[in-house]
């Protein structure tokens, strides 16, 4: 699903939010609900590729544990409606390589152990993150690896990586909510949202 570069997104007016984040964002990119449709859709694609294989979901923390949670409750749900009940295992990797809305150069990797057959993760921007990530699990020789991402950014340095799965292609903006932080906030807001100069100067560290 892509998102062009001249989408207004949706006034902050239509929905709620949290108070405590009034005056911080500037508008709704994508609503949880839409959010939560499209990752429906995801579930049911990854359920007809992997076919009878049971799977390992490795969750990149810590942006990625909303997606990932709505992933494997969307992936159980429909699976306990289908004829085949599929097997998960859920592990989690932390990954950080973001200070203020900057992408680092160093990244750090930690935990992790049963690292095989599919990964979830939140934003594939560089595709620098998830190379990285990709080199170490390859070490484990998994039957089979597949990368879902909520999202993809349209950025102008892409090295080229593209997940198997995505949910939205977006114009090349900072983003917070659904588990995306800026510094660590906005994580508890539902809805993907751009940030403001305001709450960016804010939360700046
Ligand atoms: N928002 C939050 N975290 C991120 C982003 C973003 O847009 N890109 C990479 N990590
Ligand atoms: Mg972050």
């Amino acid at each position: 699903m892509q998102i062009s570069d001249n989408w207004p997104g949706y006034s902050l007016d239509l929905f709620t939010y949290p108070q405590h984040y009034y005056g911080d964002l500037e508008y709704v990119l994508i609503p949880h609900g839409i959010i939560v449709d499209r990752t429906e859709r995801l579930a049911k694609d990854i359920m007809q590729d992997i076919g009878d294989n049971d799977i390992v979901v490795l969750c990149v923390l810590k942006g990625g544990y909303k997606f990932c949670a709505d992933l494997v409750e969307h992936i159980k749900n429909l699976s306990r409606n289908s004829e085949r009940f599929i097997s998960m295992k859920v592990d989690f990797v932390r990954l950080k390589s973001y200070h203020n809305d900057q992408s680092m150069q160093d990244m750090q990797i930690m935990g992790g152990d049963d690292l095989s057959k599919l990964t979830g993760k939140d934003i594939v921007g560089t595709g620098r993150t998830m190379k990285v990530l990709l080199n170490n699990i390859e070490k484990y020789k998994p039957k089979m690896i597949k990368v879902a991402s909520l999202l993809v950014k349209r950025t102008s340095r892409p090295d080229g990586y593209r997940p198997d799965y995505y949910g939205f292609e977006i114009p090349d903006l900072f983003v917070v909510g659904y588990a995306l932080d800026y510094n660590e906030h906005f994580r508890d807001l539902n809805h993907i949202c751009v940030i403001n100069d305001h709450g960016k100067a804010k939360y700046r560290v």
